[in-house]
């Protein structure tokens, strides 16, 4: 039920600390170190061997995937390639014996994902599951599941599920790197024990969100939002876009920031929304001043910019309009942070424009069908 919420979405946003919480759950010692004893089925020989991963998925999980990838190259050192289940199954991808497939679906039922999943089996690849739905399809089907513990998600654009399943990527990305010798085994246990602060972080976020509702609220009118971010900021603008398309039916693009000057840029005029996802000032590879020339950029031409920020960031609110703050993290896991305030975006819109957020045309909750 949806126990007192104006919708499902609504609910299942709020559920989110706990499907934090619920998918680290057995998973992270205190002391940081990961055990996925689901994933027995691959042997230490397995994971040794491993050369590449392909991370298929569709739609919202897809960015999960997208996000993954960078916790992954960055902490285990494998190379991982992000497809698009439908197109990877019909090129002719190459996969060998060394290939782990990660296939992550919340309903571990979409035709599109169990066929390319089929198909990379076929190839000789292991498949390994991330999904949210006990005994489903994928999971049966594939060489061992890490369960998503979201609990069931009924609204038709995912929120809770998506935050579940980029919780189980980092904890992949951290098992992978510890399994490997990728990283020192002490960093890897200070990154785990950041990853069990999120919920609580998450609940932060939940909490002050008034100002993200009064501008969904006041932009029910917007024609077209883009969205901006970097690293693993740009999987959540691309979600961020998505959302907003699926719910409130208004034309939203995702871009990489860098990718700015390279084309999108010719898109800013007077009083074009953007949502720009900022890295932390903290983050090593000094991407905070170069998302902070972005905002100059499009400033300079016109756009409207809301920031999603660190706290202490004090530097965006001298170049944005509006700067919604959220908790400060270890910036590689700042995407389940970020994405919320683009969550209830989405929602606050879709509700301003009198439209039905659990269920939007054209769109099933599941796709059992190619
Ligand atoms: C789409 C749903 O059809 O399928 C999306 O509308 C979802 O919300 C996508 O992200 C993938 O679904 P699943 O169950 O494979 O994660």
């Amino acid at each position: 039920s949806k126990g007192g919420w104006s919708s499902f979405m609504a609910k299942e946003i709020a559920d989110q600390p706990q499907a934090v919480a619920d998918t680290l759950m057995g998973r992270l010692a205190s002391d940081g170190s990961v055990r996925l004893s689901e994933i027995d089925g691959l042997t230490a020989e397995d994971i040794k061997n491993i050369d590449r991963i392909i991370m298929v998925a569709c739609g919202t999980a897809s960015y999960a995937c997208d996000v993954a990838k960078y916790a992954i190259e960055k902490f285990a050192r494998i190379p991982v390639q992000v497809e698009l289940s439908h197109e990877f199954r019909y090129r002719d991808p190459i996969i060998t014996a060394n290939t782990l497939i990660v296939a992550v679906s919340q309903s571990g039922e979409t035709m599109d994902t169990l066929m390319a999943t089929r198909f990379a089996k076929e190839q000789g690849a292991k498949v390994l599951a991330i999904c949210n739905t006990q005994g489903a399809t994928l999971a049966r089907e594939s060489d061992a599941t890490i369960y998503t513990h979201a609990g069931p998600e009924v609204a038709v654009a995912s929120t809770k599920a998506l935050v579940a399943q980029i919780t189980a990527g980092y904890l992949l990305a951290l098992f992978l790197a510890a399994g490997r010798n990728a990283t020192e085994q002490k960093v890897l246990r200070s990154l785990g024990q950041e990853l069990l602060k999120m919920p609580a972080r998450v609940t932060q976020v939940l909490e002050r969100l008034d100002d993200v509702r009064a501008l969904g609220k006041e932009m029910a009118n917007a024609k077209s939002v883009l969205f901006l971010g970097r690293n693993v900021g740009f999987p959540v603008a691309m979600e961020g876009a998505l959302k907003l398309k699926e719910l409130a039916y208004i034309h939203a693009e995702g871009f990489a920031a860098g990718e700015l000057k390279h084309g999108p840029i010719a898109l800013i005029e007077e009083g074009q929304p953007v949502i720009v996802i900022v890295p932390s000032p903290r983050d090593s590879d000094s991407l905070h001043p170069k998302v902070i020339s972005n905002i100059q950029e499009i400033r300079a031409r016109g756009a409207k910019v809301i920031a999603v920020a660190e706290d202490g960031d004090t530097d965006v609110a001298n170049f944005a309009e509006h700067v919604i703050y959220v908790p400060s993290c270890e910036n590689i896991f700042s995407s389940i942070l970020t994405v919320i305030p683009l969550q209830v975006f989405a929602l606050e819109l879709s509700s301003a424009k009198g439209l039905d957020v659990d269920q939007p045309r054209n769109l099933a909750k599941s796709v059992t069908v190619e």
